[in-house]
C-alpha cells in the first residue's frame, strides 16, 4: 500500500512537476534552430500519418497531363517555391532557418514523387501543423491544389515547356551557398 501511495505520488506530482521545471527552465526546445525533443518527429509524424491515411482522396479528379503541370507550375512559383525552391537553383532563405525544413520538392533527393497525389493534395490543402507548413485551402481552389499536387508527384518525369515554366530565376531571396 505504501509503495502504491509512493507511485501515485511519483506519478501525480513529481512527473509533471519536472515537465513544468524543464519548459520554464528555458533549455526546452524554442528557436527553429534548436535540437528537437526526444520523440517529437515521431509523435508529429504518427498523428500526421494516422490522419493523412483517414482522410486523404484517394482517386484523382483530373488527368495528369502537360496543361495540368504547367498550371501546376505557375501554382508553385507564387505559393510554395519561396520555401520549398526551384530546380537547379540554391534553396531560398527562408527554407535554411525553418525547423522542420521544408523539403526541396523539385531537387532528386528530396521529391514527393513516390507518395499518392492524394497525400500530397491533402497536405497543401491542410498544411502540416506546427511545422511552417500552411493550408492552402482557403486560398487556392481545389483544382489548383490537384494541379501542384500532380506537379510534384511528376517531378521526375516533367516535359520540357514544364522544366522551363519552373526554370526561370526566383525572385524570392536565396540562401548563400
Ligand atoms: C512558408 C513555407 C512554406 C510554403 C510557402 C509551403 N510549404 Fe510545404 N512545407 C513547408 C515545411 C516547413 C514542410 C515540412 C513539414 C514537415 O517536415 O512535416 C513542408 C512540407 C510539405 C510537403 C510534405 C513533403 C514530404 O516530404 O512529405 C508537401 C507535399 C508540401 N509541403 C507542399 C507544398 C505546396 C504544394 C505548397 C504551395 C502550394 C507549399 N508546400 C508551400 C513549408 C512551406
Amino acid at each position: 500500500m505504501k509503495r502504491f501511495f509512493l507511485g501515485m505520488v511519483v506519478g501525480i506530482i513529481l512527473v509533471p512537476a519536472a515537465v513544468i521545471l524543464y519548459l520554464t527552465s528555458g533549455h526546452a526546445p524554442a528557436a527553429t534552430a534548436d535540437a528537437p525533443l526526444p520523440f517529437e518527429r515521431l509523435i508529429a509524424k504518427t498523428a500526421l500519418h494516422a490522419k493523412i491515411r483517414k482522410e486523404m482522396p484517394t482517386s484523382v479528379p483530373m488527368e495528369a497531363n502537360e496543361a495540368a503541370y504547367l498550371a501546376g507550375a505557375r501554382v508553385y512559383r507564387e505559393n510554395c517555391s519561396m520555401c520549398h525552391g526551384l530546380p537547379g537553383q540554391a534553396a531560398p532563405a527562408a527554407a535554411k532557418g525553418m525547423f522542420p525544413p521544408p523539403p526541396q520538392l523539385l531537387q532528386k533527393d528530396e521529391m514527393v514523387t513516390d507518395d499518392p497525389p492524394g497525400e500530397t493534395f491533402w497536405k497543401a490543402k491542410n498544411g502540416i501543423r506546427l511545422t511552417g507548413m500552411p493550408g492552402f485551402g482557403s486560398s487556392l481552389s481545389t483544382q489548383q491544389i490537384w494541379q501542384v499536387s500532380l506537379l510534384l508527384a511528376n517531378a521526375d518525369k516533367l516535359p520540357p515547356s514544364v522544366q522551363q515554366a519552373l526554370a526561370s530565376p526566383s525572385t524570392a531571396a536565396q540562401a548563400p551557398k
